[in-house]
């Protein structure tokens, strides 16, 4: 079969979450490439209302990486799915400031106990959503890598060749063995939990943040002022990036001058 055929009863889903917007970016590129061929939905696993995997032939999962391992809200969405009815193919990918180590391996070891076998894996260079916070001269940290839309359509046409060939064969991305000598620091990023500050003299009580977290850990006090349940939040810095005023920052004595904004 032609690759560049169209093949509008295969469904494939996209599943990803993101907190400030890479890994949507990402999941969008990749929607509008493989619509030319199939019949694709594309969901946030904040957004799943009543989803069956089932339906589909073929599933893509994005992730950013949160202390070298896919976020908390990300692995325990998978942990609570039934395992699926019968095996399905998958291309996972990452987006990540620096470095994935074991992200995906992480996810898709967690697939394959749903019977969602991974076929291919992926990752991708992004603005650092926890380092152009920590760091905001560094100018990498709010770029995506040179030729993004050129690698997302790269990576869809070799994924639609995999699924063509039918092949099941699972894949488990390899064990990086820098994830050694990382381990002291993956275990203090997710220890240390950085506290996010709220800069009253800025802050318009919009609540914009409250209504945009993806774990509700942000709420009203009685004056109206956000606060954040440090045991809810998966420190995404989705408030901080999304708030109009730049209200919000990792300091409590400097406020943020510069977000990411997609
Ligand atoms: C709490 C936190 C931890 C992070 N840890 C890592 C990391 O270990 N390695 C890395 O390369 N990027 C790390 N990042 C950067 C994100 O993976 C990257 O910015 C990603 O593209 C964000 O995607 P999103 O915009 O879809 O949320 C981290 C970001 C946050 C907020
Ligand atoms: S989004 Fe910003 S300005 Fe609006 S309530 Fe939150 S912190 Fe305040
Ligand atoms: S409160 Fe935490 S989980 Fe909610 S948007 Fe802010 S950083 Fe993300």
């Amino acid at each position: 079969m032609n690759i560049n055929e169209p093949d509008q009863r295969r469904k494939i889903l996209i599943l990803y979450f993101s907190g400030t917007g890479a890994t949507k970016k990402v999941a969008q590129i990749m929607h509008m490439q493989l619509s030319q061929r199939y019949t694709v939905s594309i969901s946030s696993i904040e957004d799943d209302a009543g989803l069956d995997i089932n339906d589909y032939d073929a599933l893509i999962v994005g992730t950013p990486v949160y202390h070298a391992a896919p976020p908390r809200i990300v692995t325990s969405y998978f942990e609570h799915i039934r395992p699926l009815v019968k095996a399905l193919p998958a291309l996972i990918y990452n987006t990540r400031g620096l470095c994935a180590l074991n992200t995906n391996r992480i996810l898709a070891k967690q697939l394959y106990k749903k019977k969602i076998v991974t076929i291919m894996d992926t990752a991708y260079r992004s603005p650092a959503s926890d380092g152009s916070l920590i760091a905001p001269r560094i100018k990498r940290f709010f770029e995506f890598e040179p030729g993004l839309n050129r690698k997302v359509t790269k990576d869809c046409k070799a994924f639609v060749k995999l699924l063509q060939s039918g092949s099941l064969r699972v894949y488990i991305p390899r064990f990086q063995i820098g994830s050694l000598i990382n381990a002291p620091n993956k275990l203090a990023g997710q220890l240390i939990r950085l506290k996010i500050h709220l800069h009253r003299g800025r802050c318009t009580k919009c609540g914009k943040c409250t209504a945009n977290c993806p774990m509700g850990a942000l709420s009203k006090d009685f004056s109206g002022w956000p606060v954040v349940a440090k045991n809810e939040c998966i420190n995404c810095y989705r408030c901080i990036h999304r708030c109009p005023c730049l209200a919000l920052s990792l300091s409590k004595r400097k406020p943020t001058d510069r977000v990411l904004r997609y």
